[in-house]
């Protein structure tokens, strides 16, 4: 299914325009328009219409019904890149056909097909990664990939060169959606697949160096150090760790009708051999994504207490969580062209004072600031978190939509579908909060069939990046091609 206002199988929402003040000079006024009735939200039908766009897309790649030529068909797809292939005039070229990715600023390492790395279905979604320092000091980094069929795990050797090692199938059905997160050395894995729960898998199985040459499928049974199953049905759409307080949070737990609605569901997992729900936080309804932290920044109301910036579909909403028994919502917040709040990450952890967010729908509907479908990042001002101010936007210079975003010094790692990794240069934020200060520092192309006709905000190519690793490689995964390993390369 081809996304645009014809297939919105829904009564557009006219709201008419409230009086909102003008936050960035007076270029656009912001209005709260949403996409839809609220109760379309609520219900679910706004996010069951981009479950099923995905899905189409999905069977589509795999019938290959489109792409005749066979790049995504399962049976041929694309060669591997098993050597460093620098970005040279705008383009890192692998071998073979269509292998070929617009680029700037970042080489390729290595590019690994889902078939390559043990999937039978050959389409991938999340990706996080692990690193173990031994007490001799010598680091080693681990990517944990996932796929519609299960979690592969790599090794980023220091070539940038890719081992793999093995494989967690998934635990019931395949699903387009699986979510990854790691809490000291366990991996919690959870799907939208039903009856699937989270998967609790200690990562130092891994260390096992007789994997490097006979990589295993571990077993659903006896592998697992837990399988976690308080779920009302088992599924999740997304997984968010609060590291520091060994805190799990599953996400979009439908149905949206049981008692968590949906929303953040809290798992203590201090003792991983026996995860614990430790509550819910069912006020502001489903719960698309989060990151929950403890809270240092300047509202000192809350300093030193938990928080969880969530994704709420058509609100920013902040949780306070310090009860897990009793959570409560400091703020929900509205913005302008608000479509599907789907994901965002603060800008910095230590003195949370700006989160970037980004709309998933805001490009496909022409919404917004988004109406050229230039893919756009929110910014927000959160200092006072009963009142977060959107201050301004970040447009990429490229026609995509945005899926997730991670920051790390300064530098936000953009998954943006069909544009791939574009990664942005936001330090200038608290000089400049409106984002006018902010540029696109490099990016890696990982879909390149749009780019004759100048991208396309429709589903596919990078689903999510990992970019946390101090040897600066930086892992990204994509739906219909596989793995790929970049670094910054900011001598061109
Ligand atoms: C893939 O490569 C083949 C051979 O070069 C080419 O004919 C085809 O158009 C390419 N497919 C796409 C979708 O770009
Ligand atoms: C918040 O708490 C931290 C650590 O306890 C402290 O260093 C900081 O000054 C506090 N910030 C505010 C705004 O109170
Ligand atoms: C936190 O960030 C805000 C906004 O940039 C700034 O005003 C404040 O001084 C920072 N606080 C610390 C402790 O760095």
């Amino acid at each position: 299914m081809k996304l645009n206002s014809a297939s919105l199988a829904l009564p557009l929402f006219a709201l008419t325009a409230s009086a909102w003040e003008v936050r960035r000079g007076d270029e656009h006024p912001f209005i709260h328009v949403p996409l839809a009735d609220v109760d379309d939200y609520t219900s679910g039908k706004v996010h069951m219409m981009i479950m099923e766009a995905m899905t189409a897309y999905v069977d589509e790649i795999r019938a290959d019904v489109v792409h005749a030529t066979g790049i995504f068909d399962p049976t041929l797809g694309i060669e591997p890149v098993t050597k460093y292939t620098p970005c040279i005039d705008g383009h890192a070229a692998g071998p073979g056909p269509n292998n070929t990715y617009g680029c700037r600023n970042l080489d390729l390492y290595s590019f690994t097909p889902h078939g390559d790395l043990g999937s039978k279905v050959k389409v991938g979604n999340d990706i996080w990664g692990w690193a173990h320092t031994s007490s001799d000091g010598v680091t080693r980094e681990f990517g944990l990939v996932g796929q519609m069929d299960g979690t592969a795990f790599v090794e980023v050797l220091p070539t940038g060169q890719i081992a793999y090692l093995g494989r967690l199938p998934t635990q019931t059905e395949t699903s387009i959606w699986r979510d990854i997160k790691v809490i000291g050395h366990y991996a919690y894995i959870g799907s939208e697949a039903p009856g699937h729960g989270i998967q609790v898998f200690d990562l130092t199985k891994l260390l096992d160096t007789s994997l490097l040459e006979d990589p295993k499928e571990f077993s659903i049974e006896t592998d697992l150090t837990s399988l976690y199953d308080g779920l009302p049905a088992g599924s999740s759409h997304n997984v968010v760790a609060h590291e520091e307080k060994n805190l799990l949070v599953a996400v979009g737990s439908v149905p949206r009708l049981s008692a968590c609605a949906a929303g953040l569901i809290f798992i203590d997992v201090s003792d991983p051999e026996n995860p614990v729900t430790a509550g819910c936080a069912a006020e502001d309804g489903y719960v698309h994504d989060a990151q929950c932290l403890t809270y240092y920044g300047p509202d000192e109301k809350y300093n030193g207490t938990d928080v969880c910036y969530s994704f709420n579909e058509d609100t920013f909403t902040i949780y306070d969580i310090s009860d897990l028994s009793s959570p409560t919502v400091i703020s929900a917040t509205f913005y302008h062209g608000v479509s599907y709040s789907h994901q965002g990450w603060v800008f910095d952890e230590k003195n949370q004072s700006y989160l970037l967010l980004n709309d998933e729908y805001d490009e496909v509907f022409t919404r917004g600031w988004a109406t050229d479908q230039k893919t756009t990042t929110y910014i927000w001002d959160i200092m006072d978190l009963s009142r977060p101010v959107l201050t301004g936007y970040y447009k990429s210079p490229a026609v995509a939509i945005d899926h997730n975003l991670y920051i790390q010094d300064g530098l936000v790692y953009e998954s943006n579908y069909r544009s791939g990794l574009r990664i942005v240069d936001a330090s200038s934020i608290a000089d400049d909060p409106t984002g006018a200060g902010f540029f696109e520092a490099a990016f890696f192309d990982v879909h390149p069939e749009d780019d004759a006709i100048g991208g396309e905000a429709q589903f596919g190519g990078a689903w999510s990046t990992y970019p946390y690793f101090k040897s600066g490689y930086i892992l990204t995964n994509t739906l219909e091609r596989g793995l790929f390993v970049v670094k910054l390369n900011k001598t061109e």
